[in-house]
């Protein structure tokens, strides 16, 4: 024996840290290879956020998964892995499993059940394959086994012990939801080893509003509308919610994945039809009734009354000339807002940015620069839409990292 392996506590072939969605799925894919697996994680439960998914309900997957549907400095970095283990391939996995789901709206599916019933799948394909879970368990230091960098493996000190492995996974995710086990500690040890990382900021988070707007918005907060919401050429229709702070609901949380700070959205809250034409209708054919109970049929009387007060249009429709009208229609369909920012990790679904795509290969997901090195689901700078596509890439790039870690 010698002396290194005195003190080692265990000794893997792959050792992934982060017992979530990408961790887990690469966990079983390596162990039925063969592989000897640790999966460690300092939170004293797996798979938190999965627990967390689409209300309770998990959103696991999309049925159209494309590249369009992600956001990356590179997004088709994801191509090769999103292809080599799909949306069919998961569903695939949990019919096997006997998993009741159903297709809501925009292809979107959910566990008719509970996201509980995902998670235990997980753990069973993990049981199955012999993956040994390390929960609880902090990570103090990570190096090189050897003194240069020579591939011969890592070794990591524990809050368990020392661990020594051939291949090590980061699986950490992003900083979403901190309660809940969220560290930025994958960032900081790709840059120890020399990857770059895109800087990360909230993605799929609600809108918080300038004073000025919030007077007139915050009066409306728990109404939700369908619109149509863009900023610079990306455009989302589906529901937008008024808040407290500002904006909320799929609509707004897709665009916050392409907002800037400083730029404007502009809400159509009329998507569906054409509102000047609606409006000379109302005109020709009910010109004693007011503009506010024209539109209160589309918009709610609250949201109505406080838009009409807003921009002045209170009046009934016989009043309004030909360019009122189009004033008017304009105003409803093309309403522009600055948000003051976002509601921050607290409340974001995801983590845009990550460690940089150009670092890693797009078929292992291994580093170029520190063989035995892997980066898998949210830690890495790609980000999916609302509606199943990022815990599809955490399964895509958790299998494929399995297969060659
Ligand atoms: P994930 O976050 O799942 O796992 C990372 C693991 O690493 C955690 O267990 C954490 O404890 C561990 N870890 C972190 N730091 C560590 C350290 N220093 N040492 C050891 N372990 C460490 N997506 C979707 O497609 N459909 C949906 O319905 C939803 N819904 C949803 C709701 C909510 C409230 C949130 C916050 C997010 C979603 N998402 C989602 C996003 C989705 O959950 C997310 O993208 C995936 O879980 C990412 O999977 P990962 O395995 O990469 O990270």
């Amino acid at each position: 024996m010698s002396e290194t392996d005195a003190v080692v506590d265990a000794a893997a072939d792959v050792v992934i840290i982060g017992a979530g969605a990408a961790g887990l799925m690469c966990a079983a894919t390596a162990a039925y290879r063969g592989r000897k697996v640790v999966v460690i994680d300092h939170a004293p439960k797996p798979g938190r956020k999965i627990l967390a998914a689409g209300g309770g309900r998990c959103n696991f997957t999309n049925r159209d998964v494309s590249i369009e549907n992600y956001l990356s400095q590179n997004p088709h970095f994801a191509i090769s892995a999103l292809k080599r283990f799909s949306q069919y391939d998961f569903i695939e996995l949990a019919e096997r499993h006997g998993i009741d789901y159903k297709e809501r709206e925009l292809g979107q599916l959910f566990c008719v059940g509970s996201s509980s019933e995902i998670l235990d799948m997980l753990l069973t394909e993990c049981e199955w394959a012999g993956v040994e879970l390390k929960l609880d368990t902090r990570i103090e230091k990570v190096a090189y086994l050897g003194e240069e960098s020579d591939n011969s493996g890592f070794t990591l000190e524990t809050s368990g012990g020392k661990v020594v492995t051939t291949s090590l996974v980061i699986a950490t995710g992003g900083l979403t939801l901190p309660e809940a086990g969220a560290t930025p500690f994958g960032y900081e040890l790709a840059k120890q080893f020399g990857l770059g990382v895109v800087a990360p900021t909230p993605g799929l988070v609600p809108l918080t509003l300038q004073p000025h707007d919030l007077k007139v918005v915050e009066k409306l907060s728990g109404i939700a509308l369908r619109v149509e919401i863009a900023t610079e050429g990306r455009a989302f229709r589906e529901n937008m919610l008024f808040t407290h702070r500002g904006l909320s609901g799929p609509a707004v949380l897709q665009i916050s994945n392409y907002w800037k700070p400083g730029q404007a959205i502009t809400v159509n809250l009329f998507p569906d039809l054409d509102l000047l034409e609606l409006l000379k209708d109302a005109r020709d054919k009910r010109p004693k009734v007011e503009l506010t109970a024209v539109l209160a049929a589309h918009l709610t009387k609250r949201v109505s009354h406080a838009l009409c007060k807003l921009w002045g249009f209170e009046d009934t429709m016989a009043s309004f000339s030909n360019d009122t009208l189009e004033e008017i229609a304009i105003s409803f369909t093309a309403w522009r807002l600055t948000p003051s920012g976002t509601e921050g990790y607290r409340k974001a679904e995801v983590t845009l940015g990550g460690i940089d795509t150009a670092a890693l290969s797009s078929k292992t997901m291994e580093a170029k620069k520190a063989p035995g090195l892997y980066a898998i689901g949210e830690a890495v700078d790609i980000t999916g839409w609302l509606g199943g596509y990022n815990l599809q890439w955490a399964w895509s790039s958790g299998y494929c990292a399995g297969l060659f870690v």
